[in-house]
């Protein structure tokens, strides 16, 4: 029985999934700085070019399920805390790739959505989705054509499950932050929530600090594939710090 126990909630990043060879978005070669994000990551830049927007999605689809993109220590480690922990882990992760999943993570939410799902811009009906995305594809749901989407948050939209998180953040003893810059809201503030509940410990887990670094009782800086397996045989061991 660790020392201290209790709920765990834990936030990723691009981070997490870069050493499975996934770029993250704001480093030196990241993802926008291949493409602007105003032209693919908005409602306004999918009206403007859905085509352009569908084949973007596309590319990350098939790239996630070409074989070469597999979960790595740090996701794995992940799902052992979940499985070997004595208290409730909640994972949320900002991804909206599947690494968390096929490492075997379970309670799991994608605030920013799921790259392999589409959503009716007619119905709202969700559905998985591993093939190429086409603007005119009909929904399996309403059948209307012409409204299938990424099921992605956008720049400007609503996450998803904000009301769990916050519930979570609230009841939480440890909050983790995992390979995320800490740039966007509301993620970022996520740590400044746990702060003025007072009861929790805060770590963040990454290669640089971030944006809400001073926020953190606890920075760990490396690559996720050592610091996150070390930091949970610890958590393990020793129960939650402080
Ligand atoms: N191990 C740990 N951390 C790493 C590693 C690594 N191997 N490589 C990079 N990092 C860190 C970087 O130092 C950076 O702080 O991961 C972070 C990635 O930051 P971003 O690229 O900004 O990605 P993220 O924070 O997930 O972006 C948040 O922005 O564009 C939107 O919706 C998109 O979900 C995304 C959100």
């Amino acid at each position: 029985m660790p020392a201290r126990s209790g709920p765990i909630v834990i936030l990723t990043g691009a981070g997490i999934s870069k050493e499975s060879g996934l770029d993250t978005f704001r480093d030196a070669g990241g993802v926008w700085s291949q493409v602007r994000l105003e032209d693919v990551a908005t409602p306004e830049g999918f009206a403007r070019d859905p085509v352009r927007v569908q084949a973007f999605y596309n590319d990350r689809r098939r790239g996630l399920l070409g074989g070469a993109v597999l979960p790595n220590a740090a996701h794995e480690a992940l799902a052992r805390l979940e499985r070997d922990w004595d208290d409730d882990v909640l994972l949320v992760t900002q991804n909206i790739d599947d690494l968390h999943e096929r490492a075997g993570s379970r309670n799991l939410l994608h605030m920013h959505g799921e790259l392999l799902k589409a959503r009716c811009g007619h119905c709202d009906t969700v559905h998985d989705w591993r093939a190429d995305l086409g603007a005119g594809d009909p929904c399996p749901a309403c059948g209307a054509g012409g409204g299938m989407r990424p099921h992605v948050v956008w720049f400007g939209e609503i996450p998803l499950y904000m009301d769990r998180i916050v519930d979570a953040l609230d009841r939480c003893a440890l909050f983790m932050s995992i390979g995320t810059s800490g740039t966007v809201y509301p993620a970022a503030g996520f740590v400044a929530e746990v702060r003025e509940r007072g009861r929790a410990h805060t770590v963040e887990l990454n290669m640089e600090p971030g944006h809400g670094a001073s926020l953190f009782a606890e920075i760990i800086l490396g690559p996720a594939t050592a610091r996150v397996p070390a930091y949970v045989e610890r958590l393990l061991a020793e129960g939650i710090p402080g």
